[in-house]
């Protein structure tokens, strides 16, 4: 590994100590969680519906990072995030039965694009398709484009296992309330019955199909923006495809993918990786290059941006400049990210010799 200063910039993951303001159980799983924001950093927490931040925890075993939408609108002036608990979830079991009114938590500036089509003044209908947790960022797109957007409708297809289990069911009910007339709400559930076959069971493509044709104006909708478990998002994108919809306007977030089981990476003799991160440039060489380049960079510096390491948040985004490089999964990459030569370093390792990468 060698390393040197160059003048080009880029991004690693800045932390910063928020004081938990507010926590309001949503489900018997799940809390919604404020933070208070000193004025000091007022900027660097402005954000857009859509995006999420990183909460980093330090303990004896290591740091541990997660990602969590932001699930308030910026109009609020709040930073809220919603967290479900998993089953011996390491960050999820910490933040919904400990965290309590008065910690100081590590969260991270708010990321991601996610939503950024809301701020196109041609976007005035949109389509939202939540499964479970993933209400959260289509809450934060909701609440703003109602607010903001006078002649704007929503709709929300939103899919759960019963009403006690529904997150946000109270802020989806305010929202309802208020924008009587142009939000349109569709509670789908698979474990509680709704008295009429369409609103049970999973959300997959076929279900999805005969939702758009039987309950949703959607050739009028804009922008169709999915969140939830693989599954069901990429059955719904099916569906909205299969209906006509144009792929460019559909717009999905995954919160989690099964990992892909790689086997060790063997670098091909001479192959050397360059990675521009924060203005210094990092050479990586053959033996530092047996798993991802994102691990080769996180061997050597502490300054690398990633999160879930996984292929689905997109913190670790750089954009290959020369060579060429393999991805094992690119879940948080569009298409024209991909054209445009954006990769995933937790996914990406080098298929020709001489590689250089620069972290966005
Ligand atoms: C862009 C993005 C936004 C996100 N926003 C939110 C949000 O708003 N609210 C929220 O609650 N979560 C959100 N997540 C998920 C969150 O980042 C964590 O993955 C989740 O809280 C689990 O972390 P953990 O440390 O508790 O579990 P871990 O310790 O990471 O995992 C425990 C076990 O459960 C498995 N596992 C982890 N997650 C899942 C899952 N979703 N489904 C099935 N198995 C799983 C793991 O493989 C492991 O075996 C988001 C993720 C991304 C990438
Ligand atoms: S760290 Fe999440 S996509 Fe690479």
């Amino acid at each position: 590994v060698t390393s040197t200063f160059s003048p080009a910039s880029s991004a690693g993951v800045a932390f910063h100590r928020l004081i938990v303001d507010s926590a309001h159980p949503l489900t018997d799983d799940a809390v919604c969680l404020g933070f208070r924001v000193p004025e000091s950093v007022t900027s660097t927490f402005t954000f857009t519906a859509g995006q999420h931040v990183i909460v980093r925890r330090a303990g004896a075993g290591g740091e541990v990072r997660r990602t969590y939408s932001i699930c308030s609108s910026p109009n609020s002036g709040e930073l809220q995030i919603g967290v479900r608990r998993i089953e011996g979830g390491a960050l999820s079991t910490w933040l919904t039965e400990e965290v309590r009114i008065g910690d100081a938590i590590e969260v991270s500036a708010p990321i991601g694009k996610f939503g950024s089509e809301l701020s196109d003044p041609l976007t005035r209908n949109i389509g939202l398709v939540a499964i479970g947790s993933g209400i959260t960022p289509l809450l934060s797109l909701a609440r703003t484009h109602l607010e903001s957007t006078p002649d704007s409708t929503v709709t929300l297809v939103f899919g759960n296992r019963t009403n006690a289990s529904t997150m946000f069911a109270e802020a989806v009910a305010a929202l309802k309330d208020t924008y009587m007339s142009r939000f349109h709400v569709v509670h789908v559930l698979t474990r509680e019955s709704r008295g009429i076959e369409l609103l049970n069971g999973r959300i997959d493509s076929e279900h999805m199909s005969a939702l758009l044709d039987m309950l949703l104006p959607h050739r009028e909708v804009d922008h169709w923006f999915l969140c939830g478990p693989i599954e069901a998002v990429l059955g719904a994108q099916d569906a909205l495809e299969a209906s006509g919809v144009d792929t460019d306007l559909i717009h999905r977030e995954l919160f989690y993918a099964e990992p892909t089981r790689r086997s060790p990476h063997v670098a091909t003799s001479g192959t050397t990786v360059e990675v521009v991160l924060n203005g210094r440039t990092t050479v990586l060489y053959e033996e530092d290059l047996s798993g991802s380049i994102l691990d080769g960079v996180m061997a050597q510096r502490t300054d690398a941006p990633f999160s879930c390491r996984n292929g689905v948040c997109g913190t670790c985004k750089a954009r290959c400049v020369s060579g060429e490089v393999a991805m094992d999964s690119t879940w948080a990459l569009d298409d024209a990210e991909i054209r445009d030569g954006v990769l995933l370093t937790c996914q990406a390792t080098p298929v020709s010799e001489n590689v250089r990468v620069e972290f966005l």
